[in-house]
């Protein structure tokens, strides 16, 4: 049987799959269907300093392969995170990732320094959501709102730091660069692309934020072309995700360059996605007589 761990930023996953933010709330309702030590880990609910409701309703449509969002960052902040949904995810013998978003620089630092004394495993810094008006996606699209709000909450924080990049930039290895440059641990990639969708009988937008994430199949070739961009730019680990739904689908994004992948929009219609790709992902590599996951890692031989 195949090595299944992997190491990221020094910290041991039994496994590469993880579940993706957002599709996964904090994990109790998935706990009622399979343990939750089956995943490599979870990444959280992206989380703020104060809660957040979230964008009015409508705020998923579906679309051809694929769905748009625009949640908002509903999520009931960080201290209610830490009182509530910690202490019961930490016996769940899995990686513990908190994704951390905020409408200012400050905000994202007072989230990391509260969770740094706190014991989840991984800090995930969400520079990309594209559904907030303030912060969010905002941070994420140049190079120095990129290294300016790593480098601050670099400073407070003291768990491994993900920083989660957009794909709704022109040069994605430019803002890799940037984020390593400030002291990131890791990478994750891609966060969804804006899109739209217009009802034709009421003129109206579909989303009632007007526009949303897209993300499912549609966008894999990206996430695969973008992991592969950044793999050959920085020396970072990258966790690949966008559009994973098999573990065919895991290796392909693990060749490109992921040490990692997360799991996103396959768990919206089949919740044991993440399991289910993870044990795909055993056969494929016992069927090709390779020892280790890892071993996958930007193994692509381009042209
Ligand atoms: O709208 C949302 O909550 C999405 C967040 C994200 O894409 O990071």
């Amino acid at each position: 049987m195949a090595d299944m761990s992997v190491k990221i930023a020094g910290v041991a996953f039994s496994n590469p799959v993880i579940a993706a933010s957002g599709v996964f709330g904090f994990g109790r309702e998935y706990a009622r269907m399979y343990p939750l030590e089956k995943l490599g880990g979870i990444s959280c609910k992206g989380t703020t300093l104060e809660p957040r409701e979230g964008n009015p309703a409508p705020r998923i449509a579906e679309t051809p392969c694929g769905m748009l969002n625009s949640v908002g960052l509903q999520n009931p902040g960080v201290d209610a995170f830490i009182r509530d949904s910690l202490p019961w995810l930490r016996k769940q013998g899995t990686v513990i990732i908190s994704n951390i978003a905020g409408k200012t620089v400050e905000d994202m630092c007072e989230v990391a320094e509260k969770l740094s004394d706190t014991d989840v495993d991984m800090i995930e810094l969400n520079i990309s959501c594209p559904n907030v008006k303030e912060g969010g996606v905002a941070f994420g699209t140049t190079c120095s709102g990129a290294a300016e709000a790593t480098a601050q909450v670099r400073k407070h924080c003291k768990k491994p730091l993900i920083v989660k990049l957009s794909p709704n930039v022109t040069d994605i290895t430019e803002i890799a660069r940037a984020v390593e440059a400030e002291g990131a641990d890791a990478l994750s990639l891609i966060n969804t692309l804006t899109g739209m969708r217009i009802d034709v009988n009421t003129r109206r937008p579909i989303l009632r934020n007007n526009t949303g994430g897209l993300s499912g199949a549609a966008v894999f070739p990206i996430a695969v072309r973008m992991v592969w961009q950044v793999y050959n730019t920085v020396k970072l680990p990258i966790i690949g995700m966008g559009g994973i739904y098999s573990g065919r689908d895991a290796a392909e994004m693990m060749l490109a360059g992921a040490a990692a992948v997360q799991v996103g929009a396959a768990v919206i219609t089949n919740p044991y996605a993440p399991v289910q790709i993870a044990s795909e992902l055993e056969q494929y590599l016992d069927g090709h007589g390779i020892a280790a996951a890892s071993e996958l890692t930007g193994g692509v031989q381009p042209w």
